[in-house]
């Protein structure tokens, strides 16, 4: 089913609001549980039968990604490239990178600080049958605080996304996107067009208003446990505890 379907990890970020653990070392590297946190990442991926990848991070610790994954073969994974972002110009910018590897055809995206419960192997397959445009997974969060440190979507009577909040004050629903999106090609002309932030980045959820307007953004509503652990420190806990106690990727 996910035949043809790339997959782009996003690991790179200075990784700040975990200060001071990764001035040592990058965020994406840092122990959940028992392993590296992106090798939740590529479980994720490889489970979902996504194995075609590319890995793309930056800052000073990238040779670390490869002495870990090398060619990947031993975590299932077909064939794996390597991006670097030279700035941390934000999520959308180092999408961007991927253009060439992905090229025509469709991908998803994950950011390797996410983790989750159970797998998205049925979001692949919706997406498989979705004609064109973007997908992402949402989940449930009723924690209005958590809410204002992440995207938030607000639906209308149908239950159709309208916008996506990034980081708002004023949460729209009591749903967060995850960091697990599908696109189809068109992303990277919409990532050329992209104006910064007010934080000077290219931010993933203009990118994700650009297919709420065009009218092809779906999404899934995610079950189980969905957890952010570059967040905060306490998220980055939370996402250990579980992990610990129950397993994920299943
Ligand atoms: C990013 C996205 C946000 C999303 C989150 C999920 O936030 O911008 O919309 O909810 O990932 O992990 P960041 O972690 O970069 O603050």
């Amino acid at each position: 089913m996910a035949d043809g379907l790339k997959g782009v990890i996003l690991a790179g970020g200075s990784g700040t609001r975990l200060h001071p653990l990764t001035r040592i070392t990058n965020k994406h590297l840092l122990p959940i549980y028992d392993r590296p946190m992106v090798s939740y990442t590529i479980e994720a991926l490889v489970l979902a039968g996504v194995t075609d990848l590319m890995l793309v991070t930056g800052g000073t610790h990238a040779g670390e990604f490869l002495r870990l994954l090398g060619n990947g073969r031993e975590f299932g994974i077909s064939r794996l490239e390597y991006g670097y972002q030279e700035n941390p110009g934000g999520i959308a910018e180092a999408l961007g990178l991927a253009e060439h590897f992905v090229g025509g055809d469709r991908m998803v995206v994950m950011l390797a600080d996410n983790v989750l419960e159970r797998s998205f192997a049925p979001s692949v397959e919706h997406f498989c049958e979705q004609e064109k445009g973007a997908r992402v997974l949402l989940a449930r969060e009723t924690d209005p605080e958590h809410l204002r440190h992440l995207g938030v979507p607000e639906l209308d009577g149908s239950d159709r996304i309208v916008r996506i909040v990034e980081k708002p004050q004023d949460p729209p629903s009591d749903l967060v996107v995850t960091g697990v999106y599908f696109y189809d090609s068109d992303v990277f002309e919409v990532i050329s067009k992209l104006e910064p932030s007010k934080r000077g980045e290219l931010e993933i959820t203009d990118v994700n208003n650009w297919y709420v307007d065009q009218g092809v953004m779906e999404y899934d509503l995610i079950e189980g446990f969905w957890g952010d652990a570059g967040e905060s420190i306490d998220a980055y806990y939370a996402v250990n505890d579980f992990v610990r106690k129950n397993g994920v990727n299943k």
